[in-house]
C-alpha cells in the first residue's frame, strides 16, 4: 500500500553530527532488480538487506500476483519464481517507475497480459518511452492517451529481435529492454544507454542470464532462462548521500557511511562533494558482485561548481540535494541537460526551487536545470545561508529529505509539509536524522 499519510516533520538546525552515520537501506535499484529477477527464476533465491521503502514493497506485490511466492523476513525475502500467468487484476505499482518500466518489458518478453496502474505521480509519468521500443520488437503495449499509465501489455505477440537505439540515456528503459529480450527469438540489440546505472547487465549474469557489452552497446540473445540465487543488497549511496551532505554542510562534521555500494555509475554526487571542496575518503571492500565499502565526509569550506549533461546520469537522483548543497557553497552552481528531473516522482526541478527560496535561498530555474548562489563568505566564517521556513515535498520522498538536510544548516527550524513520503525508500529518515544529530 502507498503511504498516504501526508504528515509534516520539522527539523532543527544541528550543532554537531555523530562521527558514524546510522545504517543505511539497502540499495533500491539493485532491490528491485533482485526481486524481479529472481521471480522470473525458477527455484527459490533468497535476497538478503532488501530496501525497506514502499517501491520495492510495490515490486514483491506485483512479482506475487503474476505467481511468484514472497516470503518476506524483516529485510531479507525468499522468492521462489518461475512461469508466470496472467494476473486477476491490474498490477498496483504505486509510486515507483522502477517497478513499472521494468514490468512492462518482463511481461512483455513472456507474453503474459496486465494491466499496469501506479498512484498519481505515477500516472503522469512517461511510459511510451518503453512502450515504443516494446512495439519494435512485437508487443502489443498499450498507454493511456497523454502516453501515461495505465499501461496494458496485451499477451500472446511473441517477440522477435531487433536493434534499439533508446531516445532517452534511462536505465529502467535499457533495464526493460533486456527483460524483454530474455524472452525474445532472436538478437536484441541496445544502444544509447550511455553512462546510466548498469546494475541490470551486472546482475542478470548472476541470474543466469548471458549479457555482452560491446562498446555503448549491450546484447542480449533470447530466449534465456533464468536461475535462481542468492544475492546480498549493498546499501544504496542514494540514501548515504543525504548523511554525506549534511556532513558537507555543518560545520566541523566529519562522519563515515559503511557499506554503501561504490558503483561508479552511481558515485556522482560523492565526486561533486569532493569537487565542491569538501573532504572525502574512499575505503572499498568489496568488489563482487557490486562494488562496496565506506564513504568518510569531512566538512570544509565549500565552492561552487557546474554539472554539465555527461555527468547528470551518475548524480541524476542526487541533483536536488546538489541543490541544497550549493546554498552552502560560495559562488553560483550551476546544473544543465538535466530535463529529466522534471519527470520523475515530481517536477523536482519546480519543487527545489520553490522550497529553496521560501528557505531565503537564491535559486534560478531553467529548463534544464537551475543555478543555485551561495554565500559570498563560505562555510566555516560563520554564515548560515538559508533560514527557518515551511517547506512542501511535493509528495517527493527525495525532496522531502533534502529539505531536511537543508535545516540542519539553517539559522532556524525547517518544517516539511507531506513528509511521509520519505516511506517511499528510507522509512526511517527522520528518526535515523535525529539520532545522527545527537551525535
Ligand atoms: C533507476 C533509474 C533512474 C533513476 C531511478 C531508478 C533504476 O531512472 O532516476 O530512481 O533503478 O534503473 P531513469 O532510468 O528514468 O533515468
Amino acid at each position: 500500500m502507498m503511504n498516504t499519510q501526508a504528515r509534516s516533520e520539522t527539523v532543527a538546525p544541528a550543532r554537531a553530527l555523530g562521527r558514524l552515520a546510522p545504517n543505511i537501506p539497502g540499495d533500491k535499484s539493485i532491490s528491485h532488480r533482485a526481486v524481479i529477477f529472481a521471480a522470473m527464476a525458477e527455484g527459490e533465491s533468497h535476497v538478503t538487506n532488501v530496501a525497506p521503502g514502499e517501491d520495492v514493497a510495490s515490486s514483491m506485490r506485483c512479482v506475487a500476483a503474476l505467481g511468484a511466492t514472497v516470503v518476506r523476513d524483516g529485510l531479507n525475502v525468499r522468492i521462489r519464481g518461475g512461469a508466470w500467468r496472467d494476473p486477476s487484476e491490474a498490477l498496483d505499482c504505486g509510486n515507483s517507475g522502477t517497478t513499472m518500466r521494468f514490468l512492462i518489458g518482463a511481461l512483455a518478453g513472456r507474453g503474459i497480459a496486465a494491466t499496469l496502474t501506479g498512484d498519481e505521480s505515477l500516472s503522469r509519468r512517461p511510459m511510451l518511452r518503453v512502450a515504443e521500443p516494446m512495439r519494435e520488437l512485437g508487443a502489443v503495449v498499450d498507454t493511456a492517451s497523454g502516453g501515461t499509465a495505465p499501461v496494458h501489455v496485451r499477451g500472446g505477440h511473441p517477440l522477435h529481435g531487433g536493434h534499439i537505439v533508446m531516445k532517452v540515456a534511462s536505465a529502467q528503459l535499457a533495464s526493460s529492454l533486456m527483460l524483454a529480450a530474455t524472452g525474445a527469438n532472436g538478437r536484441v540489440t541496445i544502444s544509447g544507454a550511455g553512462t546510466a546505472r548498469d546494475h541490470t547487465a551486472k546482475m542478470l549474469p548472476h541470474f543466469g542470464v548471458a549479457v555482452q557489452r560491446n562498446g555503448d552497446d549491450i546484447v542480449v540473445d533470447g530466449p534465456q532462462t533464468f536461475r535462481a540465487a542468492d544475492f546480498r543488497v549493498p546499501g544504496d549511496p542514494s540514501a548515504a548521500a543525504f548523511w554525506l551532505a549534511a556532513a558537507a554542510i555543518v560545520p566541523g562534521a566529519r562522519l563515515v557511511v559503511e557499506n554503501v555500494n561504490l558503483n561508479p555509475t552511481r558515485l556522482g554526487f560523492v565526486d561533486a562533494l569532493e569537487r565542491m571542496g569538501a573532504g572525502v575518503t574512499i575505503t572499498v571492500t568489496a568488489e563482487e558482485p557490486e562494488p562496496m565499502g565506506h564513504i568518510e565526509v569531512s566538512a570544509r569550506p565549500l565552492h561552487a561548481i557546474a554539472i554539465e549533461e555527461p555527468e547528470v546520469p551518475a548524480i541524476l537522483d542526487e541533483l536536488p540535494l546538489l541543490g541544497i548543497v550549493a546554498a552552502y557553497a560560495a559562488g553560483t552552481t550551476t546544473v544543465r541537460g538535466a530535463r529529466e528531473l522534471r519527470v520523475k516522482e515530481s517536477d523536482r526541478i519546480a519543487v527545489l526551487v520553490k522550497g529553496l527560496r521560501a528557505l531565503g535561498g537564491l535559486i534560478d530555474e531553467v529548463d534544464d536545470g537551475f543555478d543555485v548562489t551561495g554565500p559570498s563568505t563560505s562555510l566555516g566564517t560563520g554564515s548560515v545561508p538559508l533560514r527557518g521556513a515551511t517547506v512542501e515535498s511535493g509528495g517527493d520522498h527525495r525532496l522531502a529529505m533534502a529539505f531536511a538536510i537543508a535545516a540542519l544548516g539553517a539559522s532556524a527550524p525547517v518544517t516539511i509539509e507531506d513528509s511521509g513520503c520519505v516511506a517511499i525508500s528510507h522509512p526511517s529518515f527522520f528518526a535515523d536524522l535525529e539520532a545522527l544529530c545527537r551525535g
